[in-house]
């Protein structure tokens, strides 16, 4: 077996008359002018239902760009037939031979399929082209090659035997028995290959839901499986309403594990039927789970403004605010706000909002309706309740688009929804603490939340960096010194946190893949 290095994906910049640029234009044109029929897949076989669905382009919501089907409770559980069983002859295809596979596929994501990923991440999930070439290239390509690597790092672990010609120990990583469920959020089309990929390498079976979002990207990643040989009913793509797909799921005896990013509601539901139900599994189900944040910058008074104000504006407002791991409470010293205030608003006014096409538009338009409501809902309380002062954006038009302007809101109630509640959109809430009272704001970072997902510390105070870090330990599973709290990259900052930001299994790190065997210690004796 050949030994190999993985480094991260090198990113593209699309200049002006390049190549890649050219390339790109064909692919957004050919997403644009058809609307893809994008069929439910179990095993080799196509199925249509009644129940049709499409995707729309969030900056331009009348555009259609995918025809989809919704799979019926009948039609999930023909899916967990067919999975469970396609999974017993795949574990018995040897790891490395499956590692060839998902390097291959990452080889075609890096070159044939590129475009069109990006494309359709660009067009259905509204990403400016920089966001979408960071997420649908560089970090779905990061996973499938780093999780080859790690994976291929397990099989070098041998358990100890002292005398081998007596007694040979060794370890045998087995899939799970029955079936995963990989349920795919739309904010990474990344996370929708990582969810449903990561188990099938371990050996798994796996029904793949991808959001009713990200359907086209989601597809796109099915498709460049097929293509590398990946048996059919491995990875069965199956596009559902949520919950029918949840009770479906939970009731199988054979699940054998979720693996899930998206909200804590939906985490707690899934959750809590497994619970119910917990006796009648075959085997215990893995739960994995990643349910987003409210993430913090922390400021202190020996901050360095430039750093904050820029790190802030980015990781408050690219791509709208709907990454899991987006800024949106800031806490500043009262001697620093004068001037962070400045330049935040001076930057925030230069950031152009527009259609994902245009090379300049900084960020696009918000996912679907639902986000639109929920984001308004909290922009007119910011505007209503008195104590919030909205002291730039607040505007949201929904008549082409779902567009909001990135808005900040200095809140004098650190309590305030604004403060506590995620709001997944682009709102930055800002609350400007006494110099004096630094510990009481660092409890706010602390107990004012059931999350724990990202955080950053901005300082230039060696010691207080030091204290920080320590005093906010549990506050954040990917946690930032002098950086933004977003752009964690594979294999360099695996991510995930606890408390109700989920099981931190942390995904594009060597545990992870781990979670999707269940290892098998052999001891022969001669
Ligand atoms: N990698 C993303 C970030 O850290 C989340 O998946 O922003």
């Amino acid at each position: 077996f050949k030994d190999f290095k993985v480094k991260n994906e090198p990113i593209l910049e699309y200049l002006k008359g390049s190549k890649e640029r050219k390339e790109l234009e064909a692919a957004l044109k050919n997403v644009a002018s058809n609307c893809e029929d994008v069929p439910i897949v179990i095993g080799d076989e196509e199925i249509r239902t009644k129940e049709v669905k499409y995707q729309v382009m969030p900056h331009d919501h009348q555009h259609k760009i995918a025809k989809f089907y919704y799979a019926t409770p009948e039609v999930v559980q023909k899916a967990i037939k067919v999975a469970s069983e396609a999974r017993i002859e795949w574990d018995k295809v040897p790891l490395e031979d499956r590692i060839d596979m998902w390097m291959r596929a990452a080889d075609l994501m890096a070159t044939k399929y590129r475009m069109a990923l990006n494309a359709a991440t660009m067009l259905g999930q509204s990403k400016t082209v920089v966001q979408a070439e960071i997420d649908s290239a560089a970090e779905l390509i990061d996973f499938f090659r780093f999780n080859a690597f790690f994976a291929k790092e397990l099989l070098k672990y041998d358990p100890i035997s002292e005398n081998p010609s007596v007694t040979r120990n060794s370890m045998r990583y087995r899939g799970l028995e029955g079936f995963i469920a990989a349920v795919a959020p739309f904010n990474f089309t990344a996370i929708g290959g990582n969810l449903s990929y990561t188990p099938a390498l371990m050996g798994n079976g796996v029904l793949f839901k991808p959001s009713d979002t990200a359907v086209l990207s989601c597809f796109t990643i099915f498709k460049v499986m097929k293509e590398v040989g990946i048996p059919p009913g491995v990875v069965n793509f199956i596009p559902c309403d949520g919950p029918v797909f949840g009770d479906t799921i939970t009731n199988s005896p054979l699940l054998a594990g979720i693996n899930f990013t998206g909200s804590v509601p939906t985490f707690l539901r899934l959750w809590t039927q497994v619970g119910q139900k917990i006796a009648k599994y075959r085997n215990f189900p893995r739960l994995i789970g990643e349910c987003g944040g409210k993430n913090y910058h922390f400021i202190h008074k020996s901050a360095d403004v430039e750093s904050v104000v820029n790190g802030t504006i980015r990781s408050a407002f690219e791509y709208c605010g709907q990454k899991c791991s987006a800024c949106s409470r800031m806490y500043v010293p009262r001697s620093l706000w004068p001037s962070i205030k400045e330049q935040l608003l001076e930057l925030r006014n230069k950031l152009k909002v527009g259609p994902p096409t245009e090379y300049d538009s900084f960020m696009s338009a918000v996912i679907d309706d639902k986000a639109f409501e929920r984001i308004r809902g909290y922009i007119d309380h910011a505007k209503n309740m008195s104590g919030n002062k909205v002291i730039g954006g607040g505007q949201y038009d929904n008549r082409q688009g779902y567009f909001v302007q990135p808005t900040i809101v200095e809140v004098s109630d650190p309590r305030d929804r604004l403060m506590t509640e995620e709001i997944f959109g682009p709102i930055l809430s800002v609350y400007v603490y006494e110099d004096g009272a630094v510990e009481e704001a660092m409890s706010l970072v602390k107990e004012s939340t059931p999350f724990g997902l990202t955080g950053a510390v901005f300082a230039q105070d060696q010691k207080f960096l030091e204290y920080a870090a320590e005093n906010l330990k549990m506050t954040a599973g990917n946690f930032y010194l002098n950086d933004k709290s977003t752009g964690s990259v594979v294999g360099q900052q695996p991510f995930g946190g606890g408390r109700h930001s989920g099981t931190n299994d942390k995904a594009g790190g060597p545990h992870y893949v781990l979670r999707w065997t269940s290892p098998q210690a052999i001891k022969e004796t001669f």
